[in-house]
Order: C-alpha cells, then sequence, then structure tokens
C-alpha cells in the first residue's frame, strides 16, 4: 500500500474501527462478500451505536452522517455515493494527503473577529466551502436537491447543480430564491448542448462549469459490486431494470442521445464558449498544461478536481494538483478546489494552498441522506466551526490573511 492510501486515523483508533468493523461483517453476511474485496472504508464503521445520533445537531463531526448514510441507504444508492474508481486509492489519497500538509499557528493575533466570506465573480458568499455537483439526490433524500438548494440559501454558500440532478434547474432556482451554479456533462450532440447551456442560463444560472474529467469512462467498482448484491427491484426507483443513472429532469426535451463524447476538444470548448454568456468554468483540470490551455482557450475559472476519486485511478490528490494549477494560470482567474475535504482545517489548508473556494461532495450527501436540509446545514456548519477555530489558532481573522506561510506541505 502506498503513502497516500493509508488511512488516516490514528494507530489505536484505527484498531478500534477494526473491531468493530470485523465484528459488523461477522453479523451481516449481506455486505460481507463486497466489503471484503474492496478498500473504501474511509470513516467510521456502519451499525456501530456509538455513532447514532437522533438529530442533525447532535452530530460531532461529517463522519457521524457518514455512518448514518451508510446505515440509512439501500445498499446500490450507497455504494454509488462511496465508491471511487477501481481501488478507490485516488479517492483515499484525496482525503489522506491533508494529513500531510502542517498548520503552522501564529500567536497573539488579534483574532476576536472572524470574517470567513469570500468574493466571487462578484458575488460575496457567508463561506469559502461550496457544495460540488453530485447528481441525483433524491437518490439519498425524498426531497433532493431541493433539501439541499435551501440549506445552500440559509448559509448562503454557493451550490453547483449536476446535470444529472434529480429536480429541474428551474424549480431548484426557484427553492433557492436564486440560481444554482450549473454543472455541465456535454450531450454527444452539438444541438442537445445548446439547448441544455440555454435552459441553464434562461433559469438564472451565473455560471456554467463543464466536466471534463469523466469523458474517457470509468470503473466505479464498489458501486457495482453493491448493485449486484442489492436484491431490490430498481424499477421501484429507476426507470430501467438494472438501475439506470440517467436522471431525466434535465434531459427533457433533448434527442435522447448519450453524454461525453470522446472526441471532446479545444475546439469544442471554444464552440462552448462561443454560446456561454454568463462565466464559464472547466471542472476536473488535473495539470499545469491543461490549465494553461484553459486560459488561451478564455476559461473564467477552474475547478481542480478528480471527481472526488470516480473519474481516473491516477493518484494524484488534488490537493497536490492544486499549486501546479494556480501556477500555471497566475492570479488571472480564480482556481477552486474539491476532493477529500473532511475537516475545516483541511478547507484551511485548501485556502492557504490558493484555492478561492473549497468543495465538498459526499459530506454533504451524507447529512442530506441522514436529516434532510437540515443535515446539510449541520454539515456547514460544522465545517464553518472548524474552520473559524482553526483561522483562529493560526492568527489568520480573515480569508485574505491565510497564506501559503499559513501551512508547510509534504506532499511530494
Ligand atoms: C455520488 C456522487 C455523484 C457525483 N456526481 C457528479 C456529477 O454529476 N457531476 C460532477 O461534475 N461531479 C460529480 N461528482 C463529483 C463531485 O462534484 C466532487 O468533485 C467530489 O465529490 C469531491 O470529492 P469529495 O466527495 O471527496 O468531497 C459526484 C460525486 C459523488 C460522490
Amino acid at each position: 500500500m502506498d503513502k497516500l492510501s493509508q488511512p488516516r486515523q490514528r494507530p489505536e483508533v484505527q484498531r478500534e474501527l477494526r473491531r468493530h468493523f470485523l465484528r459488523f461483517l461477522a453479523a451481516s453476511p449481506f455486505f460481507a462478500e463486497a466489503l471484503s474485496e474492496t478498500g473504501w472504508a474511509q470513516g467510521t464503521p456502519p451499525g456501530d451505536p456509538k455513532f447514532a445520533i437522533p438529530a442533525a445537531k447532535d452530530a460531532l463531526s461529517l463522519l457521524d452522517f457518514e455512518a448514518l448514510a451508510r446505515q440509512t441507504l439501500p445498499p446500490a444508492h450507497w455504494g454509488y455515493m462511496a465508491s471511487g474508481v477501481d481501488d478507490n486509492a485516488t479517492l483515499n489519497a484525496n482525503i489522506n494527503a491533508y494529513s500531510r500538509i502542517e498548520l503552522r499557528p501564529r500567536r497573539l493575533v488579534d483574532v476576536s473577529k472572524i470574517d470567513y466570506s469570500i468574493e466571487l465573480f462578484g458575488v460575496k458568499y457567508d463561506s469559502p466551502i461550496f457544495l460540488c455537483p453530485v447528481g441525483g439526490h433524491r437518490m439519498f433524500h425524498p426531497e433532493g436537491e431541493l433539501a439541499t438548494g435551501r440549506a445552500s440559501k440559509a448559509k448562503n454558500v454557493m451550490q453547483v447543480l449536476s446535470t444529472q440532478t434529480s429536480i429541474a434547474v428551474e424549480e431548484v432556482a426557484k427553492a433557492r430564491g436564486n440560481a444554482p451554479w450549473f454543472q455541465l456533462y456535454m450531450p454527444s450532440k452539438w444541438e442537445d448542448a445548446e439547448k441544455l447551456v440555454n435552459r441553464a442560463q434562461d433559469a438564472g444560472c451565473p455560471a456554467i462549469a463543464w466536466t471534463i474529467d469523466n469523458l474517457a469512462g470509468r470503473n466505479l467498482e464498489t458501486a457495482e459490486r453493491f448493485r449486484r448484491n442489492d436484491t431490490r427491484e430498481c424499477i421501484t426507483c429507476h426507470a430501467t431494470p438494472n438501475g439506470g443513472r440517467r436522471n431525466t429532469a434535465m434531459f427533457t426535451g433533448l434527442s435522447g442521445g448519450g453524454i461525453n463524447p470522446l472526441d471532446a476538444s479545444w475546439e469544442l470548448f471554444d464552440k462552448l464558449r462561443k454560446i456561454t454568456k454568463v462565466k464559464l468554468l472547466l471542472k476536473g483540470v488535473e495539470t499545469g498544461e491543461d490549465a494553461k490551455m484553459a486560459r488561451e482557450h478564455g476559461v473564467d475559472g477552474i475547478i481542480v478536481s478528480n471527481h472526488g476519486g470516480r473519474a481516473t485511478e491516477d493518484l494524484r490528490p488534488t490537493i497536490k494538483t492544486l499549486p501546479e494549477v494556480i501556477q500555471a494560470v497566475g492570479n488571472q482567474i480564480p482556481v477552486l478546489v474539491d476532493g477529500g475535504v473532511r475537516r475545516g482545517s483541511d478547507a484551511f489548508k485548501a485556502l492557504a494552498m490558493g484555492a478561492k473556494a473549497v468543495g465538498i461532495g459526499r459530506p454533504y450527501t451524507w447529512g442530506l441522506t441522514a436529516f434532510g436540509q437540515q443535515g446539510v446545514e449541520r454539515v456547514i456548519d460544522i465545517l464553518q466551526a472548524e474552520l473559524q477555530r482553526t483561522m483562529r489558532q493560526c492568527g489568520t481573522p480573515t480569508v485574505a490573511r491565510i497564506t501559503r506561510s499559513s501551512v508547510e506541505a509534504h506532499l511530494s
């Protein structure tokens, strides 16, 4: 196992988790086969009453929500949420890389007032933490993206809505009071792409982020193992018998062709740039070379992402990639990052490494699963409380005061 794939809990915690986990496995033949062949475990063991929380406000850390989501969801839906690709090594690398960045606390700075608000494309948000696009929220909670949208409105954080949303962008915009950012999966047919982009723009989305890390096909192996072990009839909640994952909300009125064309190129980006009147970002940039290309082709912003380890098993933690991307584009455009953020101190580290905003994916879907809107809000609250504490401890009362000298990174 390479250094990046090592769990980040302390040894005594690891031992305890392993003991609970084994007890659980012994009692659960249903999961045994699936779990024994994968390495996806990232947090608390399922079914452990020690982690049970009656209300969202009782959660102490994001991992409390993970444990609940694991207990609550049917296996196929849990597997889809938890899965990375192949051996889940990139998923784990994202998380573990944060434990190789040290904080550099500074003392005797007046930190009586902390301001972690940010401004992005002229809009003020109360937090640098944003909600990444995650497909099909109704898989996790009946209120789906409406609950997430209301939570993001209540906390004034940025939300990026997936093309694979289970609820249409217009409805989510209504629930939020203003439209979220829209994440684009490029349809194979250009006329469908135009329709999708225009629909998002007409709904008022101030930015569109084209996800380019998932164009070459992927192996969501853990998800597939859980799906095979799920005895329910998929047809009860999917349009297709084998759990077809295409949500229809944004595909109504399109030709029915595929998405993520293999022949996508910078020429296609140029075409997209021409028809996009709002801010246009690329999500899934992982090298300085591509960041430079993106800049040359007129991108407005970049989200450094590997899809939460769900695209390519490239073993590149996003926090390690971030400086390379920032160096390539200079200060000209905002660079955001997501992947592996599980503590407010992780968000602090990402800001210190130069991110303008820090995205979370799985953590808020754990909260959504467990308690709907309140769960998502509590996830944001916990992260912000941890971020605030870290800002105080490091003598950085504003986001602007968080700089590269606030951390010492050991990432190479
Ligand atoms: C269940 C699930 C579904 C996702 N769906 C999408 C999607 O539809 N579009 C997209 O660009 N990214 C999608 N992502 C990736 C997230 O936007 C984000 O990059 C990732 O979750 C960040 O990593 P984290 O989960 O460790 O926070 C998905 C991630 C998960 C876990």
